[in-house]
């Protein structure tokens, strides 16, 4: 199949064209610095000649409430356009479990992205999968001050990057996929402290806090388990312990 996927360099993006690619399929990889800019347009008509099928892993440059919602519904629209105008059979969106608690943020404009990719022509299918094992990495960078990582209390359910790309490669392959489901790690975890796992293993910072910010709005349901997968979630390994001794072997 020759298939397109935006956000092709990307953490779950290059995981899903390695799939792809290590079962024969045709794979066009979309980033900007691949040229092709999906929220200008600038050369996706082109990128997605003879195109079968998207797959959507391209991540905002911002977390700002309103210019995120902009940048993934003006994603989507134009997607949509360029796949209905190659007659594509379906895109595949991966997205985030739980987003309709939240009003605020990355979840919000991800909840829009949805919407708006629905309002299309082409058959969409959404993968909502909750943080990857990878969300620690990018934890410890957004959030340490000096020698301590300031993590929001969050309840989440950890999964591979890998993981979730393997379930994303069958959903956009297989002519009688489901249009919706959920994909999680194995068992429930505190963000903080398996980022603190990670801080640990790599040995630094120092330390890892964590913290409630009621200026977030979206700080409660995050710490209540709105991010959480429902009881038709696939759950699927390694653990995170599994994936931390892979990447991160303790010293002896
Ligand atoms: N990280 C998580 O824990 C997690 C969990 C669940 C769902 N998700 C979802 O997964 C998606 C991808 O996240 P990620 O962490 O894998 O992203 P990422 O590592 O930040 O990668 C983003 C990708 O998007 C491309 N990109 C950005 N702007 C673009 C544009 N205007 N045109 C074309 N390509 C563009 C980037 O390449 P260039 O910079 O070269 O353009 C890069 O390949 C997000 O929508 C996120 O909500 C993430």
């Amino acid at each position: 199949m020759r298939i397109a996927v935006v956000g092709a360099s990307g953490r779950i993006g290059r995981e899903v064209v390695d799939v792809l690619k290590n079962q024969g399929h045709e794979v066009i990889g979309i980033t900007r610095a691949a040229g092709v800019d999906v929220y200008t347009g600038e050369g996706l008509a082109e990128a997605l000649a003879g195109v079968e099928a998207v797959v959507d892993a391209v991540n905002a440059p911002t977390t700002e409430t309103a210019a995120v919602t902009d940048f993934f519904r003006t994603i989507a629209h134009n997607v949509q356009r360029a796949a209905a105008a190659v007659a594509a059979k379906r895109i595949v969106l991966v997205s985030i479990i739980g987003i309709d608690a939240f009003t605020a943020g990355h979840y919000a404009g991800k909840l829009a992205q949805e919407q708006a990719y629905q309002d299309g022509p082409v058959p969409v299918r959404i993968m909502r999968a909750a943080q990857f094992h990878e969300f620690t990495e990018m934890m410890l960078d957004w959030t340490t001050r000096g020698d301590t990582a300031y993590v929001p209390k969050t309840r989440t359910q950890l999964v591979a990057a890998r993981t979730v790309a393997e379930k994303l490669a069958e959903l956009v392959v297989d002519e009688a996929g489901i249009e919706r489901v959920e994909i999680a790690g194995p068992q429930e975890l505190n963000l903080a402290a398996a980022t603190a796992k990670l801080a640990a293993r790599r040995g630094n910072p120092a330390h890892v806090e964590e913290i409630v910010d009621t200026d977030d709005p979206n700080h409660e349901p995050q710490a209540d388990g709105a991010l959480l997968p429902g009881p038709d979630a696939i759950l699927a390994g390694p653990t995170f312990d599994e994936w931390l001794d892979r990447l991160y072997p303790a010293q002896p």
